[in-house]
């Protein structure tokens, strides 16, 4: 499939909100305006989620597991009441090595069903929109959840059960190393960053990840959940500031 970036956009539901500007400066099609704002570099904001560590199906020596295994400790665990009516756990999907982390709240029927992430009508929305910023799913892009196991009728991951499921998710950044994670909607941002300011207080900012398997603080932007984005179509024009403020920041550690 090769969708131009303008069907893309109107595909999206962006157009004519996300249209290109005509003659935009220096950084490819980037608004003006998210051009113009200062980045920020907040201090390190991940607690600790020292409960996760003593419930969940990883601990100790286990924090070193290889990704085989930590799927397989994935599909097997029991560590929330969330097992009980999962027909699979969903470990995420992508490209092991890639620079682009995008993490969501947790899957739905159709992931649940099919044990990949965003795959209903969330999914197609994050697809256009990381084909928006040049980017494809599986191609220098993974994307993983802040649960692995659907919470019944969708509603949102209780905050233990993210606390359960998140040494998983700190593995998968361990392993994959990326250099931007975006976190999508305020599940996400809860899970990983354990912050509980409202996503209005969040976006706009560059906040940080201590991935300690590295020892290094990644780069982390936050957005709205695509689910969101389907029932409140004038925010797009603000995920699309928040994907090109991202592309930016990877342009600009990747010196280009
Ligand atoms: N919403 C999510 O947060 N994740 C999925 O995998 C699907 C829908």
């Amino acid at each position: 499939m090769n969708l131009t970036r303008d069907r893309i956009l109107a595909e999206m539901g962006f157009d004519p909100l996300w249209k290109r500007r005509d003659a935009p400066r220096g950084s490819g099609d980037i608004p003006a305006e998210v051009q113009d704002q200062p980045i920020v570099v907040d201090e390190p904001t991940h607690a600790d989620m020292a409960t996760g560590l003593n419930v969940s199906g990883l601990r100790g020596a286990d924090e070193e597991l290889g990704w085989d295994e930590l799927i397989s400790r994935i599909k097997g665990c029991t560590a929330c009441g969330l097992c009980r009516e999962r027909k699979q756990a969903v470990p995420g999907v992508g490209d092991r090595n890639a620079d682009w982390l995008f993490i969501g709240e947790g899957p739905g029927a159709e992931e649940d069903a099919r044990g990949e992430p965003f795959v209903g009508a969330a999914g197609k929305l994050l697809d256009a929109m990381l084909a928006a910023i040049d980017l494809k799913r599986g191609e220098n892009v993974y994307i993983g959840n802040a649960v692995k196991c659907r919470p019944p009728g969708n509603r949102t991951p209780e905050p233990e059960e993210m606390a359960a499921c998140f040494p998983y998710l700190k593995r998968q950044i361990e392993l994959i190393r990326p250099r931007l994670i975006v976190l999508l909607g305020r599940a996400a941002v809860h899970a990983v960053l354990a912050e509980d300011r409202s996503l209005s207080g969040l976006r706009g900012k560059t906040l940080s990840y201590r991935n300690e398997g590295e020892g290094r603080d990644i780069p982390v932007i936050v957005t709205y959940h695509p689910a969101y984005l389907l029932r409140n179509l004038p925010d797009k024009a603000k995920a699309w500031e928040d994907l090109c403020r991202a592309r930016a920041l990877m342009r600009e550690t990747s010196g280009g």
